[in-house]
């Protein structure tokens, strides 16, 4: 059995995409960039690449210098594939452009290149996120539509973490890869292999200092939880508060509220490929009232709520919402 990540894809080919080779191409472009988004924060402070970029993306976030180089990284190594008809993150307001490549490809990428990139400037865990589509209509470069289709359509979803350990997890629709990166050989190496479970420990993961705006259902939950065995946890990275989650057993949740109805966190970056991750490794994520994979995005940076872990857990909380 291949241990490494490109041969480990190349040896289970999924019938998701047209041909073998794709998706481990796919995944060397993202999984490759990770690698260097790991090499870079593990020398951020030396390398001057801390704090801000001086702009805001489109839903006002403050960019870091990290946020905008590992963007146009992945963008690059993605378009040089040759297999993308149309690319969105989190750090454009459109799709993305390449100068110089025509997108045709049979597939759309929806990723966040650097989330939680509050967490950079001191050293703690942050993390990428991806989704890959099949595009929608026939050939020539894509559209807006690629991107905008429910995460049911999610072919493939992953994500980088940039903790302790640098971890690569990825499904295609049969359980959750997991992939360490050896940094003495540079390597992706297989440490878990089509992983249909999760922890079963009472963990919620949620910015309680936003609770004054919080509703009753949510005020009501939490307290509930309190009173119930839960401990709390809170990274303040979504990847990182996630992977624990899933590993130890929990729920992570950013509810919509009185200021900010929608919640923080996006539905194409950030809420669908995990929620296809949590359902794979036998989960749920949910909006409070709909499964987050039948949601279907009307705009490329919609907001979601989110409450995303053990389904028993989500499920206890389905029940206070409604
Ligand atoms: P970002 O994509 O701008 O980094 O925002 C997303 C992050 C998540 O990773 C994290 O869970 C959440 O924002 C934390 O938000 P808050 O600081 O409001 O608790
Ligand atoms: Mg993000």
């Amino acid at each position: 059995m291949p241990t490494n990540l490109f041969d480990h894809a190349l040896a289970n080919p999924s019938s998701r995409f047209d041909e073998p080779t794709h998706l481990p191409r796919l995944l060397n472009a993202i999984a490759g960039t990770g690698k260097w988004i790991s090499s870079e924060i593990n020398r951020a402070d030396l390398r001057d690449i801390l704090g801000s970029a001086g702009s805001t993306n489109v839903t006002d976030d403050e960019q870091q210098k990290l946020d905008l180089m590992a963007d146009k990284a992945m963008a690059d190594a993605l378009a040089s594939t040759g297999l993308v008809c149309a690319m969105a993150s989190e750090e454009n307001p459109d799709l993305i452009e390449v100068s110089d490549i025509e997108l045709h490809g049979p597939y759309a990428v929806a990723f966040d290149p650097v989330d939680g990139s509050s967490n950079i400037d001191v050293a703690a865990p942050i993390g990428t996120i991806f989704g890959i589509y099949r595009r929608v209509r026939g050939g020539g470069p894509g559209d807006a539509s690629d991107l905008l289709q429910p995460g049911s359509a999610i072919i493939a979803a992953g994500y980088v973490l940039y903790g302790s350990s640098t971890i690569c997890a990825y499904s295609v629709g049969d359980g959750v890869h997991y992939f360490t990166l050896d940094p003495t050989v540079g390597e992706w190496t297989l440490t878990r292999e089509s992983v249909k479970s999760h922890g079963d420990s009472l963990v919620y993961s949620v910015n309680e200092g936003n609770s004054k705006a919080w509703h009753d259902a949510d005020v009501r939950w939490v307290e509930y939880l309190k009173s119930n065995g839960y401990s709390g946890r809170y990274i303040g990275a979504l990847v990182a508060d996630f992977h624990r989650n899933l590993q130890k057993g929990g729920i992570y949740a950013y509810p919509g509220d009185r200021k900010s109805p929608s919640g923080k966190l996006r539905l194409l970056f950030e809420a669908a490929p995990l929620a296809f991750i949590a359902e794979q490794a036998g989960g749920a994520a949910t909006d409070g009232t709909q499964r987050i994979l039948d949601i279907r995005p009307d705009a490329l940076h919609q907001r979601t709520p989110l409450y995303i872990g053990n389904s028993d857990q989500v499920e206890t909380l389905r029940s206070f919402k409604s």
